[in-house]
C-alpha cells in the first residue's frame, strides 16, 4: 500500500497526529487502561503477532494537557487470498468517552484507508457501536477460535469488496492479493 504523508489534524481540544515510536507505551497504557486485563491473551492479537502495524492509520490524539486522550491501531491480515485491514484496538481514555472522539478517529482513519486503496476492513466487536461506522456482521469470515461469530463484523472501503471473500482470518503473510 502507498504511504501517505503522515495524517494530522485537531478535533476539538483534542490534537490528533499519526502514531510514533515514541507513543506506543502511553498507547499500550491506554489500552491496559480500557481494556480487561490479559487483553493480549485474546486470540485476535495471534493475527498481530510479529506483523507490524500499519502505520499511516495508527493514531493518537492527545487532550490540551498533553495525556493519551484515545487511540487507535490497523493489522493488515488475510482473508483467504485476499488483503484486509483489522481495526483495533480503538479506546478513548474513561475520562473523554462519549465526546465523540471513537467516532472521530475511526472515521478519519477509514477515510485514510480509503485514500491508500485498501478495499475491506474487518473487526472483532460490538455490533451496536459499529454500525454507526457502516460495519455489518461478516458471513463465511472466520476468526481465530473462540471468537463469537456474532462480533466478527466487517466493512467496505471498495463497492462489494467483501462479496465472494470468506474464509480463515490469517495473519498477514505478504503473499496476498489487493
Ligand atoms: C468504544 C469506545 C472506543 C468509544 O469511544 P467514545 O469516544 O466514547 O465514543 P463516541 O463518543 O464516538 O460515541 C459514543 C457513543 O457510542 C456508544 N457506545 C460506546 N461503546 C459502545 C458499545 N460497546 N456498544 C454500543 N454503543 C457503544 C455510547 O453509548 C455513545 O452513544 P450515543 O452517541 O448514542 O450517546 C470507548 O468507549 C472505549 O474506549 N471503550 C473501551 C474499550 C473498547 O471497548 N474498545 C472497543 C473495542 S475494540
Amino acid at each position: 500500500m502507498a504511504s501517505k504523508k503522515a495524517a494530522k489534524g485537531r478535533i476539538g481540544v483534542f490534537e490528533w497526529k499519526q502514531e510514533t515510536k515514541a507513543d506506543w507505551w502511553e498507547v499500550e497504557a491506554l489500552y491496559d487502561l480500557c481494556f480487561a486485563p490479559g487483553r493480549e491473551a485474546l486470540s485476535s492479537y495471534r493475527l498481530r503477532d510479529d506483523v507490524p502495524p500499519v502505520a499511516e492509520l495508527c493514531l493518537v490524539a492527545r487532550d490540551e494537557t498533553g495525556i493519551v486522550a484515545g487511540a487507535i491501531r490497523y493489522w493488515p491480515v488475510r482473508v483467504g487470498p485476499e488483503a484486509a485491514l483489522l481495526l483495533g484496538p480503538v479506546a478513548v481514555h474513561p475520562t473523554h468517552q462519549g465526546e465523540g472522539l471513537g467516532g472521530l478517529l475511526i472515521r478519519d482513519s477509514l477515510e485514510i484507508a480509503h485514500k491508500s486503496h485498501w478495499e475491506r476492513v474487518c473487526l472483532i466487536g460490538d455490533a451496536p457501536y459499529y454500525s454507526r461506522f457502516g460495519f455489518e456482521r461478516l458471513d463465511g469470515v472466520i476468526m481465530p477460535p473462540p471468537t463469537n461469530p456474532e462480533r466478527i463484523l466487517g466493512r467496505e472501503l471498495a463497492k462489494d469488496a467483501w462479496k465472494g471473500v470468506s474464509g480463515r482470518v490469517g495473519k498477514w503473510s505478504g503473499r496476498v492479493r489487493g
